[in-house]
Formats: C-alpha cells, structure tokens, sequence
C-alpha cells in the first residue's frame, strides 16, 4: 500500500519517496487551486477534474519528457492535417473510445429504446429526399438490400413522418465524400408512413477502413491495431418530442464485430442481412436482373425528448 498526501489523489506508484511525492502532490494542489475562483461552476468541475485526471497520468506511468515532447509532437500533426473535410481530432477521440463513451453518457440506456452508436464523419446535411422504398445508392456500387422497419415510442406507438437519414460507403469501403468528382450517393433521407413505417433498397454493408493514413493511423500501426470498421449503415432519426437517435445496424456474422477500432458495436444493434438468391422475388416488384440481394428488419424505438 503506498502513502499519498491528499485523499483525493490516486495511489503513487511505488518506490517513490515521501518527499517526491510531497513536491508533485503539491504542484496538483496549486494547479487545481488556480481554478478555484471560476465563476462558471461547470467549467469548474470540467478544468479541475482534467487537470486531477491528467497529472495522476503523468506520475502513473512516469511520464518521461521525450514521451511528452512526442505526444505534443503528435498532437501537433494531428492538428496539421485537420482541415474542413478531414477532422483528425475525432478520428483519435474515436479510436481511444472516447467519442463512444460521450455517446454512452448521454444517451442513457432506457428501456427498450434504440442504442445509439458513433457518429463518425460521412453524414452530409442535404442528402436528397426519396420516396419510401425508393434507393438511397444513386449509383454507388454494391450488392442491393433491401431495408424495412417500423418507428415507435417506446409505449409502442407507432410514430409517423419520421425523417430518417441513411447513409453507408460503396462496395470498395468508400464514401461519396471521399470521391473528389462531388458525387452525391450511398446517402439520403425519407420520411416513415402514415402508420410509422419505413422501407428503402440500399447496399448490403462491406468493411472498410477509417482514413489511416494520417497520425491516428500511424498511433494504430505503432499499437498493433487495425483501421477496419465492423461493416455497418447509418441511421439519424429525428421525431419532434423525442431524442434524435444517431446509430448504425452492423451485419450479423460479420468477422469484424468484435474488432471494430472505434468501438461502436452494441449487440442489439447486430442484424441479419439475409442473402436472397438470385430470382428470389423483390419486395416491390423491382427487377434485379437476377442478382442476389440481401435483406434485413431495423425496427426503431425512440426515446422521449426529456429523458437525456
Ligand atoms: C464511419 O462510420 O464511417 C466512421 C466512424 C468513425 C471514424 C471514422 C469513420
Ligand atoms: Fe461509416
């Protein structure tokens, strides 16, 4: 058991005297009292809980000055290479599981509610507007799928005119975005029925990596990581009196399920995309030309606007 000056502060490691510990206990305390006068009692909380979390960092691994000189180092690439398309900054917060557990805080579990699940940087306001069961590819390339489900509250009731914003990379793990001819496809939105109902064609998901070859990519390769998204469509749905649900459906089976390196699986998120032989008949009558499609159920339930 080791010694330490204060109550609130985590263990030494041990092996470091009294008196070093006196002299590094000492600048937390001066730190943290700098904040104190803060009249904004959340920023507050915010600054002197940072500071408490990082310095007990810094003496638990011994922070050498060259670790620190690269960790500013990175940073600073970090920064270099975020612009208005690329935003490195929530690559990393992704990938350390930070931007999964922000999501996690403030989307409480409750009941029987859809989960919620990460962002990521693909989503485009403006995507156009279809039909229900109209197609979301737009020419994107990929194996047809065929997407249905229901919107309700989480009493059951069905809720209609939903919007729902859909969205996923190609069949070779590329986003429209990352084309450079402006091409708008793989995304749009259209609204649930009268009785709360959805159904669009889109593309059965594939793996893909997230962008790697900036210095979140570099931290991955140093750690023995792989880039690789577990396959995956995203959803963002927004009803009036409910809180905007922002989640994905992943593919059962998928190998990457247990591996994907922003942490955004939750099992009731995990669906079937059941493989339709050629010739099997569509939903909608649409001619497939004899390819195989797959399909899958989405059922969403949305929490009320007031339980955060
Ligand atoms: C994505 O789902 O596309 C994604 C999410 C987090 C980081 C990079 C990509
Ligand atoms: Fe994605």
């Amino acid at each position: 058991m080791t010694e330490t000056t204060s109550t609130d502060s985590p263990a030494f490691p041990a092996a470091i005297s009294t008196q070093q510990q006196a002299v590094e206990q000492t600048l937390t305390n001066n730190v943290l009292a700098s904040f104190e006068d803060c009249t904004d009692p959340r920023l507050k909380q915010l600054m002197q809980s940072l500071v408490s979390h990082l310095h007990a960092f810094i003496r638990d691994v011994r922070l050498t000055e060259a670790e620190w000189n690269t960790a500013i180092e990175f940073l600073t690439q970090v920064g270099h290479i975020t612009d208005d398309r690329r935003q490195e900054f929530i690559l990393l917060s992704d990938i350390l599981g930070v931007s999964m557990q922000t999501i996690n805080v403030n989307n409480d579990a409750l009941g029987n509610a859809t989960e919620a699940t990460v962002f990521g940087p693909f989503f485009v306001e403006d995507a156009p507007e279809i039909p229900i069961g109209g197609d979301i590819a737009g020419g994107a390339s990929g194996q047809p799928c065929w997407v249905e489900g229901t919107v309700k509250d989480t009493d059951g009731s069905s809720i209609p005119h939903v919007r729902i914003e859909v969205w996923e990379a190609d069949e070779d793990g590329f986003y429209d975005v990352q084309y450079p001819d402006n091409r708008v496809t793989g995304r749009a939105h259209l609204f649930s029925d009268d009785q709360g109902n959805y159904r669009f064609w889109g593309l059965t998901p594939t793996p893909y990596p997230i962008p790697h070859d900036g210095p979140v990519g570099k931290l991955l390769e140093a750690t023995g990581r792989s880039p690789m998204r577990a396959s995956h469509l995203h959803f963002m749905v927004t009803a009036e009196n409910h809180r905007t649900l922002v989640t994905h459906i992943f593919v059962r089976g998928d190998e990457l399920l247990k591996h994907d390196t922003v942490f955004g699986v939750k099992e009731s998120l995990i669906k079937d995309f059941a493989q339709q032989p050629a010739g099997t008949p569509t939903p909608d009558g649409r001619d497939l030309l004899d390819a195989v499609w797959t399909r899958a159920r989405f059922d969403i339930v949305l929490a009320p606007a007031s339980i955060l």
